[in-house]
């Protein structure tokens, strides 16, 4: 996969056994349960593409409501948990990376991606949402919600690049540490990435989460 940040993968591929724990904080409770009720209430009888799910947290809530819901992420290990869900026999897992999710996939009347922006790099979104709209069709939804800079407390920035790219250091649990792009894109950022692509672009900024979602032209 072309695409994919091997960095990034091994990460996840490494932390996934223990990844629901950041789900299972209880300052983040009450956000959690505001986006379990904004990503059921929009994705409802849609056709929905899942990028980056994971282990598939946000993936078994979408899956009882939506039409259809096609569950995608580039690192193995977490997939294989999300297979695991309740619900999971709603919807279709495949191993896809996110710039460059391939038209088998499917057509889809809406989608999301939890947690996975601030890991794209500011040079790589638009190549991202290129990726995704060739699936999606026009008018369809699209959600994304990650962590707001609350999070910056147990991880601080460690690096700057050229480009503005932020980098926390993260620690697992096996000892090994990794060099994690993680940026925190604001408003006016998310406004303009989708300016021309996008119409009734709206922004929510809740304590531990940003949420922005967007109709395609
Ligand atoms: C922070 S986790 C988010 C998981 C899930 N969406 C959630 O909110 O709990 C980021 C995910 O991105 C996945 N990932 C990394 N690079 C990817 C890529 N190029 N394409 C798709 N998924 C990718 C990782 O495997 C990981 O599961």
């Amino acid at each position: 996969m072309q695409g994919v940040d091997p960095q990034l993968q091994a990460y996840y591929g490494l932390r996934a056994g223990y990844y629901d724990a950041v789900y299972e904080r209880p300052e983040r409770a009450a956000d959690i349960a505001l986006l379990r009720q904004l990503l059921m209430g929009r994705l409802t009888g849609r056709r929905v593409l899942e990028v980056a799910c994971g282990t598939g947290y946000w993936t078994q809530h979408v899956a009882p409501v939506s039409a259809a819901l096609v569950a995608t992420d580039a690192t193995p290990e977490p997939l294989d948990l999300a297979r695991q869900r309740p619900h999971a026999e709603r919807a279709r897992f495949a191993i896809a990376d996110a710039y460059q999710l391939d038209a088998g996939l499917g057509r889809f009347d809406a989608a999301f991606a939890g947690l996975w922006l601030s890991h794209v790099p500011i040079g790589r979104r638009a190549q991202f949402l290129r990726s995704l709209h060739r699936l999606l069709e026009p008018g369809a939804r699209v959600l994304l919600f990650d962590n707001s800079q609350v999070q910056l407390r147990d991880f601080p920035i460690v690096e700057r690049d050229a480009e503005g790219n932020t980098f926390q250091q993260r620690v697992l649990r096996d000892g090994s540490v990794h060099r994690v792009l993680k940026n925190f894109p604001g408003q006016d950022e998310l406004v303009a990435l989708v300016a021309g692509i996008g119409t009734e672009p709206r922004y929510r900024m809740l304590e531990n989460f940003w949420w922005f979602e967007y109709v395609l032209v």
